[in-house]
């Protein structure tokens, strides 16, 4: 019931100012953000709580199947904001396992205008298609959303923003991350970016 989210809310915030009287005065002065989360839309990828942060420490851009286009105005004013003014210091791109963006792309499904959005997967599939001959429906899944991972990992640190931010030596670390829904944990892909 919608009405359940609006008195979880009032139950939520009664008991944080139980805890924390200062609470919502202090986080409402000003957003401390030290770490910009580009992940994916998927509902069981919820970016502050698999990392254990709370309101205030992170700044979240989701789309489906964590998408770094370089033409895409709302995650670059996203990235922008987060690397010029609040002065990031990391950009975390997770991925997930069983992404059912990257799924679609794979099995080459026709959905919509979607299909548009999805192309960036294929191309990273048809670039690397040397590497899926000979494994099962699964593991193919499995490389497609680790190989995109480190390819919006990429393209985040081409970006004209963080190739700035980098020449002018302000600390910034990109990162390319997987999550598995199926224990909770987030593997570091080491992206060499
Ligand atoms: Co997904």
């Amino acid at each position: 019931m919608i009405e359940d989210l609006l008195s979880n809310n009032l139950k939520w915030a009664n008991r944080i100012k139980q805890n924390d009287p200062d609470y919502f005065p202090n986080l409402s002065m000003q957003q401390n953000p030290d770490y910009l989360w580009i992940g994916c839309s998927d509902s069981r990828v919820p970016a502050n709580e698999i990392v254990g942060m709370q309101p205030g420490q992170v700044f979240v851009h989701r789309n489906v199947a964590n998408l770094v286009v370089h033409t895409d105005f709302n995650l670059l004013s996203v990235l922008q904001y987060a690397v010029d003014v609040l002065q990031v210091e990391h950009v975390i791109v997770c991925g997930h396992y069983g992404c059912g963006g990257v799924e679609a792309a794979l099995a080459n499904q026709q959905l919509g205008i979607i299909d548009n959005w999805l192309q960036n997967i294929k191309d990273i599939h048809q670039r690397h298609q040397e590497q899926f001959s000979g494994l099962s429906e699964k593991e193919q899944s499995n490389l497609l959303c680790e190989l995109n991972v480190i390819e919006q990992a990429k393209n985040v640190s081409q970006t004209t923003i963080v190739q700035q931010a980098l020449k002018r030596k302000q600390k910034l670390k990109i990162h390319g991350w997987i999550y598995s829904i199926a224990d909770g944990l987030i593997k570091d892909l080491k992206v060499p970016v």
